[in-house]
């Protein structure tokens, strides 16, 4: 669905000393529908460069962007409203990227409209679906971004990327900025609205826990370069490259491949419990198998 090749965005700075920043140098991967390719990588390392490059929003200094075999950065006239529906992203910052003029109602009405995708009269109907996807009861319609918490106006966020019916949704550390408990519940959001809708996420941050949690593959990145891709389990529980290494040595013990999809967290007991407390109220059972002595388990 997605596959980026050789992609680099070279920034120049400096007023005096012009001088060349490489955010990203050579990155390649491909996220097949359906899928969840989660980015990591220390601050800095031109991972939300990556994220903008894929949404459109940058153009790259080389290398190509390819959706559903469209080049992103030459569609065509026809299918470039295309893109800009089926890719959405949504940022760390909900309250930076909500509009403070504009009532929650409005925020979601907009890309309906300038979609053309529901009829006039259908527009309150449909936002109200909207809201009730993300779980905000429709008192919030008339709220502004000011009036709600980072965690209602993530949600608002969410909801306004998921209204032009997206593919792929470019998720730009959207958690970092919330506390444990709400991440936990935005998370568990993000995992159901794709199961239900077949998105495709970029997922990026810097957090190894939630990156092993949400990606089906992981890529680290270190210096406008990825250093490693692969399966989630192999890549956190078989490190190859000594980059991440060095990431999973600065965090406590992580689960093992077996606990990983039967959805079991071993993390030490002092270690995000309220996250861990958070997911168990929202996985189902069916997933849920025996949990290892001196496990979390999550049923
Ligand atoms: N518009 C720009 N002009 C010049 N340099 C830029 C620009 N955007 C990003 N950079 C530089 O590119 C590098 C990568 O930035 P980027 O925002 O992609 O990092 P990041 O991995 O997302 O970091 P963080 O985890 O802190 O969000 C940084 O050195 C940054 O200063
Ligand atoms: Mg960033």
């Amino acid at each position: 669905m997605l596959e980026v090749q050789n992609v680099r965005k070279h920034f120049r700075s400096g007023w005096l000393e012009r001088r060349t920043v490489k955010a990203v140098d050579g990155v390649s991967f491909t996220i097949a529908p359906g899928c969840t390719l989660g980015l990591v990588g220390e601050s800095g390392v031109g991972k939300s460069t990556v994220g903008r490059l894929v949404a459109g929003l940058l153009r790259p200094t080389a290398g190509s962007v390819c959706f559903e075999d469209l080049d992103v950065f030459r569609p065509g006239r026809e299918k470039a409203r295309y893109l800009r529906r089926k890719i959405q992203i949504v940022f760390q910052n909900p309250e930076g990227a909500l509009n403070p003029r504009m009532r929650v109602g409005e925020i979601l009405a907009e890309p309906l409209q300038v979609h053309r995708l529901v009829k006039g009269r259908y527009v309150k109907e449909r936002v109200a679906g909207l809201l009730e996807m993300v779980g905000l009861g429709p008192e919030f319609y008339h709220r502004y971004p000011w009036e709600m918490s980072g965690g209602q106006n993530q949600r608002v966020a969410i909801a306004r990327a998921l209204s032009v019916e997206p593919s792929l949704l470019v998720l730009d550390e959207p958690t970092s900025a919330l506390d444990v408990s709400v991440q936990a519940q935005i998370l568990q959001l993000l995992k159901a609205t794709q199961r239900r809708m077949k998105l495709c996420y970029l997922f990026i941050s810097h957090d190894l826990d939630v990156i092993y949690h949400m990606a089906d593959e992981i890529a680290i990145m270190h210096r406008g370069r990825l250093v490693e891709q692969g399966p989630a389990a192999s890549v956190i529980i078989n490190p190859r490259h000594s980059y991440t290494v060095q990431l999973l040595s600065a965090k406590p013990a992580l689960p093992s491949a077996q606990t990983r999809n039967s959805r079991v967290l071993c993390f030490k007991p002092a270690f995000k419990q309220s996250t861990i407390s958070t997911f168990k109220e929202s996985v189902s059972k069916e997933e849920t198998t025996v949990a290892q002595p001196g496990a979390y388990k999550l049923s």
